[in-house]
């Protein structure tokens, strides 16, 4: 079975992306051949700053290899370090319906955002369904916003498949109900373009006073209550505590006689404590960049065999070879 997942190095790292889809992948790598990659093609859609774009990519490789990612288990690798992606997409677009791109809600909702509209923003599933096809991908961990450019991807492989016979494998996303949308400081989704994320490494003063700011209702902290599962506190401490210690604060806040300072103040150092060791070895990978860019260099030529095989699997389906 071979998993795939990709990432932007749009900013810094939180704890929607860690929940929603680098836990998951983290764990997955056990299960199968993974693939993971920092989609900075992707990137440039949004993000037109070069230095910057160089400095996230760094710190996604580091995050993503501090949280778990075991370049032994795992193929980890730089979109762009295999162009070959950039080539297929081509082939991708010309069997790619108008209508299936202008029905994506990520496109209108960048749009909305404030980015530029783009002819790359537009086409970007088109991109997405090649990092995938690609690498003959059987699943696809990711959060559920994600769902629809996954089923893009099955569509595009449905129609070349049937246009030039079966060339391409048809992929399943897979994405895990507890931790499909993690929500924000401000209770919507958590996502850097909303300015309300908590960062995996964010630095400890300012994460603290993040979350102790955290928006809750008015009640006195002596009042019962019983709508406690839906705290966005209880929610998040659910994420980083052992369940049997959210579960003891969800019960307290239910009977009435926690406050909210007190919750907050619990999340904070559960939140702390529960990437005290991931933050720990990323030290250690910043100490040693040499080591970072490596994996990253190994595991792009690894990915390159792949690309190509399924690249020429494709041009020789179409006639191109
Ligand atoms: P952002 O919205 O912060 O820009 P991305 O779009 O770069 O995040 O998402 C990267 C990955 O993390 C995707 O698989 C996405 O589904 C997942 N993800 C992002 N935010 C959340 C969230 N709040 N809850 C669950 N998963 C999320
Ligand atoms: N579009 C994804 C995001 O913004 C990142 C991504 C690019 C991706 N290519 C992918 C995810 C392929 C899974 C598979 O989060």
């Amino acid at each position: 079975m071979r998993i795939l997942s990709g990432i932007q190095p749009s900013g810094a790292l939180h704890l929607g992306n860690y929940f929603g889809m680098m836990k998951p992948a983290i764990e997955l790598q056990h299960q199968g051949e993974a693939y993971y990659f920092i989609a900075n093609y992707h990137s440039m859609t949004s993000l037109f700053d070069a230095a910057e774009r160089r400095k996230n990519t760094l710190d996604v490789a580091l995050d993503f290899l501090a949280c778990g990612l075991d370049p032994a288990k795992s193929v980890f690798f730089r979109q762009s370090d295999v162009p070959e992606v950039a080539e297929l997409t081509w082939l991708l677009t010309t069997v790619t319906p108008m209508g299936l791109l202008e029905r994506c809600h990520s496109y209108k909702d960048k749009v909305a955002k404030g980015i530029a509209p783009s002819h790359g923003l537009f086409a970007y599933p088109v991109l997405m369904a090649a990092d995938i096809l690609i690498y003959d991908s059987n699943i696809v961990p990711v959060g559920r916003d994600q769902k629809q450019h996954v089923e893009v991807t099955r569509d595009i492989a449905i129609k070349f498949n049937e246009l030039y016979g079966q060339t391409f494998v048809i992929p399943e996303p897979q994405i895990r109900d507890e931790v499909a949308l993690v929500p924000g400081a401000d209770g919507q989704k958590m996502s850097k373009s909303y300015g309300n994320t908590i960062e995996i490494f964010g630095e400890e003063k300012a994460t603290r006073k993040k979350i102790m700011s955290l928006v809750m209702d008015s009640r006195s902290p002596a009042e019962p209550k019983p709508d406690a599962a839906n705290n966005l506190a209880i929610q998040l401490l659910k994420l980083v505590a052992p369940a049997e210690v959210a579960q003891d604060f969800e019960n307290r806040l239910a009977a009435g006689g926690l406050g909210y300072g007190d919750l907050k103040k619990a999340l904070f150092e559960q939140y702390w404590d529960s990437f005290a060791s991931a933050r720990a070895r990323r030290a250690e990978l910043l100490a040693n960049l040499d080591y970072v860019q490596q994996v990253l260099r190994e595991g792009a030529a690894k990915a390159k065999l792949v690309a190509r095989k399924v690249l020429d699997r494709a041009k020789l389906a179409s006639g191109l070879d």
